[in-house]
């Protein structure tokens, strides 16, 4: 595949993508390659300041019919926070465990029952609040990345117990949880993806 401005559609398979003309990235493009998952936080409390930049990320994200589904409980009171994640990470969840050791808990809700996510889902059969979720969660996370945290998304947990631990009504759906911190040094792995041309199709389908 041919490469495009800044390398952009630069996908030669097999060839690790952080080696090749990192100096060429563009600032969004060095953020999102160098993004990772992390799991290991340093026992280090995180700025309220960094977490409402997170936030403020989160809350300019786009969103069907601009319903901003969301809301973010930000858990940074290490009781509160253990007892979420005790509830949260317990049963068949508890290889989530290790994310009760990070410094702080975000729990991202939606609120399924808005006008137009029934009428999307009734029609489309689409659930446009996990998408607006999953916009508006990554934005936060890209945020906490340049702003040197670490993040992890969360999608095993129990979702009654985190909603009855936080004590929320039934209009509520805790649909994703993020964990975030300082991150622990660590050597970073190559990103382990499909390649370009596995995925993308110009005037095409995928067979
Ligand atoms: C919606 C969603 C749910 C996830 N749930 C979990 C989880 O429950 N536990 C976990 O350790 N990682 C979880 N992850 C992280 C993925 O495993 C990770 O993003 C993927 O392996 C790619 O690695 P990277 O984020 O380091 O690029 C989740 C990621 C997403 C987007």
């Amino acid at each position: 595949m041919a490469a495009t401005e800044n390398g952009a559609a630069v996908a030669e398979s097999g060839k690790d993508e952080m080696a090749r003309n990192v100096e060429n990235l563009t600032p969004f493009q060095r953020l999102v390659r160098s993004r990772r998952s992390v799991r290991r936080f340093l026992d280090r409390p995180v700025e309220r300041e960094k977490l409402l930049a997170c936030a403020e990320a989160a809350r300019l994200a786009p969103s069907a019919e601009n319903v901003e589904p969301w809301r973010f409980v930000i858990l940074d009171d290490p009781e509160l926070r253990q007892r979420f994640a005790e509830a949260a990470f317990s049963g068949i969840y508890r290889p989530t465990r290790w994310a009760a050791k990070a410094p702080v808990l975000v729990a991202i809700l939606a609120r399924p029952d808005i006008f137009a996510n029934r009428i999307g889902k009734q029609i489309q059969g689409t659930n446009y609040y996990l998408i607006d979720i999953g916009i508006a969660g990554e934005h936060f996370v890209l945020q906490a990345h340049e702003l040197g945290l670490g993040t992890c998304w969360i999608g095993w947990f129990h979702e009654k117990k985190a909603r009855k631990a936080l004590g929320l009504s039934r209009k509520y759906k805790v649909v994703s949880i993020l964990a975030v911190g300082y991150p622990e040094p660590r050597e970073p792995k190559p990103k382990k993806r499909r390649a370009l041309e596995e995925i993308v199709f110009f005037n095409d389908v995928p067979k």
